[in-house]
């Protein structure tokens, strides 16, 4: 049993950390996780005049969710909230009425900001919408991760051994979660 996660960071920058994490992520998956980097740049804004049948990105976007045992969402936080993009995408996912590609699926969520607080309230703002669209959100570890400019070397490899190890049991707490409910595919 392989559990597939699809991972995708809240943020469109090239050079994201938030993204850049989910490299550190597929370093770190327990034997048994593939995990799938994504990037949402090509999610128009939504229209609720164009949900049925929605455009072809996010067509693609929705049979990606489908497809994935578990979720894995690694986002900035902006002015206090999550970012545009990311509720964007996650009211995309959500529709039309009856097809919320979201429902069931277990989801672990993290953040990363060069401040000290980064993420803390964006990450509450993200598991309430989470809970809203039917997810299965892991708890905890609860991982905020601070200064995250001082944490990848000149060539780019993440360098806080202890935040690594709180990822890792982050992926290990999504891999039973997803357990419970029974959803990696064979
Ligand atoms: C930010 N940033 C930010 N950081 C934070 O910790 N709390 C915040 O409320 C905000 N607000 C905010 C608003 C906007 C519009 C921008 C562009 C940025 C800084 C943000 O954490 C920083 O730019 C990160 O590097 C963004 O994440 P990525 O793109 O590197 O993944």
């Amino acid at each position: 049993m392989t559990l597939h996660v699809l991972a995708f960071a809240g943020s469109l920058r090239k050079d994201s950390f938030n993204h850049r994490l989910i490299g550190v992520c597929q370093g770190l998956a327990p034997e048994g996780m593939t995990l799938e980097a994504y990037r949402l740049n090509d999610i128009p804004v939504f229209n609720q005049d164009d949900e049925d049948p929605p455009p072809a990105p996010v067509a693609a976007f929705k049979a990606k969710i489908l497809a994935a045992d578990a979720l894995l969402i690694i986002s900035p936080e902006y002015n206090w909230g999550m970012t545009g993009v990311l509720k964007n995408a996650l009211d995309w996912g959500s529709r039309p009425q009856g097809a919320n590609s979201w429902a069931g699926k277990p989801v672990a969520i993290c953040g990363a900001s060069p401040g000290y607080l980064g993420t803390v309230k964006s990450q509450l703002m993200l598991r309430q919408v989470c809970w809203a669209l039917d997810m299965k959100v892991l708890p905890k570890p609860e991982l905020i991760i601070p200064a995250i400019h001082e944490k990848f070397d000149e060539s780019g490899n993440f360098t806080d051994e202890r935040i690594k190890g709180q990822l890792k049991k982050m992926l290990e707490g999504l891999m039973s979660l997803a357990a419970l409910g029974g959803s990696a595919s064979s």
